[in-house]
Formats: C-alpha cells, structure tokens, sequence
C-alpha cells in the first residue's frame, strides 16, 4: 500500500510536534512545516521531512505548496495547526488592530491560504483530511466572553472557515475542526491540566480513522457544538 503522507504547521513544538511523531510512528511520512529553520535537526530526529514556512506569508506558502505538489505524489493529511495567543486576559476593549491582525493572520488566514494552495496535492489523495485546530475558547456557546479576544475571534472564524470549506471540497476530502483542550505546551503554560500526548490524540485520529464526516467540531474523538 502507497505511504500515506502528513503535513503539519508550527510542528517544530509543542502539540503539532507530539503529532508528527505519533505519525511518523503509524508509518505516515511526516512533512514538519516550520518557519524556524533550526528545527530541522529535530525534525529529521524523528524522521520527519522539513518544509519551511511561515503561515504569515502569501510568499512563503506559495512556496510551500509548489514543493509540496513537486516533491510528494499526493498529501493525504494537512494539520493547520501554527498558532499564535498573544492578548492574555486582554478584553476586547483594550485590543488594538495590530494584536487582532496577528492573531487572525495566523490562526486564520494562514489555515485560508494554505489550504487553497495544498488543494491540488489533497486532490490527489483518495482519502484526504484536514484538521483545523481551534480551540474550547472559540465555542460560541461556551466560550466566547471577555479575555483574549483576539484569540478567541480568530478560532471562531477558524471554525467557521471549517464550515465553508466542507460544502466546497470534493468528498474525498473531508475537513474538521478540533479542540486540544488546555494542553502543557509554551502556549498552554505550566497550569495546563494536559499532555501533548492527549493534545495531539484527536488531530491523530481524525488523520487515520476510517470514514470521518466532514464539517464538525470535535474534541477527544467526540463531536462537540459550535
Ligand atoms: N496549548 C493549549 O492549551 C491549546 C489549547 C487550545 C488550542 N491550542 C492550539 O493548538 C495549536 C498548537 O499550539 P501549542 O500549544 O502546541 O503552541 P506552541 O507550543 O506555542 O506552538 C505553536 C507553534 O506554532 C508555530 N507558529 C506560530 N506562528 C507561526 C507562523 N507564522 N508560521 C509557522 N509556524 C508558526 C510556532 O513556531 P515557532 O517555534 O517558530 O514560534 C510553534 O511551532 C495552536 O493552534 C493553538 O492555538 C492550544
């Protein structure tokens, strides 16, 4: 059977990196796309391949997925998983555009535009997935109040995007969002009650389980609401 073939964002770290290496171990090959080039040393630590990309830049997307379309004969999984929380327990008054244009060109535009860009790689797949990882905090029903709004915002219109994206594309490929719960990472901080380990599960299941619908919101291999 043809290898099936991984791509996940800001995967030098935390969550993303824990995910890379569960597939790498299922016998995926892993693509670890990174803006920092000083990961490669540890991206190859665990047999994984190294893209470079900033998820911030139309430039280094493009760039991206014309090696990606070039090198690999087909993605199978795109993890859109680089993230940036950076207006700790700021209200939406205190935010100023700069904050919420960060969090939105990452959390947001660049899961829009590097999706676009990879289309023709998961067409080529038989069975595609792309998981958009969000987050508890952009639940409209039990998340959305006043800290980290920036945040908060740009992970409901993630989900959103999900949405969107799933009446759009073709059956085979099928995309969720998901929520890692309060994970230990650089991000989560030290307080977080979760491992990467239980970050990472449900981003892994949702890349190898057979038969996932398209267009839902899940957490610990549960569909959650909006
Ligand atoms: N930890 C939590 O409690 C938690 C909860 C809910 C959702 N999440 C979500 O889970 C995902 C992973 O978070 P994490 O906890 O693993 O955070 P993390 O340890 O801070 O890792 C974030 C990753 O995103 C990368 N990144 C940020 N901006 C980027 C850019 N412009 N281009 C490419 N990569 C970029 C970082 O790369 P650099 O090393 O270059 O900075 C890093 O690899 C995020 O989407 C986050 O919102 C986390």
């Amino acid at each position: 059977m043809d290898q099936k073939i991984a791509l996940i964002t800001g995967a030098n770290r935390g969550i993303g990196y824990e995910a890379a290496k569960q597939l790498v171990a299922l016998g995926y090959k892993v693509i670890i796309a990174a803006r920092n080039n000083a990961a490669r040393e540890k991206v190859a630590a665990i047999g994984a391949d190294f893209l470079q990309l900033d998820v911030t830049s139309e430039t280094s997307i493009q760039q991206a997925a014309l090696t990606v379309i070039d090198k690999y004969p087909q993605l199978d999984v795109l993890v859109n998983n680089a993230g940036v929380c950076d207006d700790d327990n700021k209200s939406v008054f205190q935010l100023t555009k700069k904050i919420f244009n960060r969090s939105f060109d990452t959390n947001f535009f660049g899961p829009l535009m590097l999706t676009q860009a990879l289309v023709p790689a998961l067409q080529k797949s038989k069975d595609a997935r792309i998981i958009n990882v969000s987050s508890d905090m952009a639940c409209l029903t039990t998340g959305t109040y006043n800290s980290s709004a920036a945040y908060r915002l740009s992970k409901t219109a993630l989900n959103s995007l999900t949405q969107l994206f799933s009446h759009e594309l073709p059956p085979h490929i099928k995309i969720n969002s998901m929520s890692p719960g309060w994970v230990k990472t650089d991000m989560g901080g030290e307080a977080a009650p979760r491992t990467v380990e239980q970050g990472a599960e449900t981003i892994v299941w949702l890349s190898t389980v057979e038969n996932i619908p398209t267009g839902k919101f899940w957490k610990d291999k549960q569909e959650i609401g909006w």
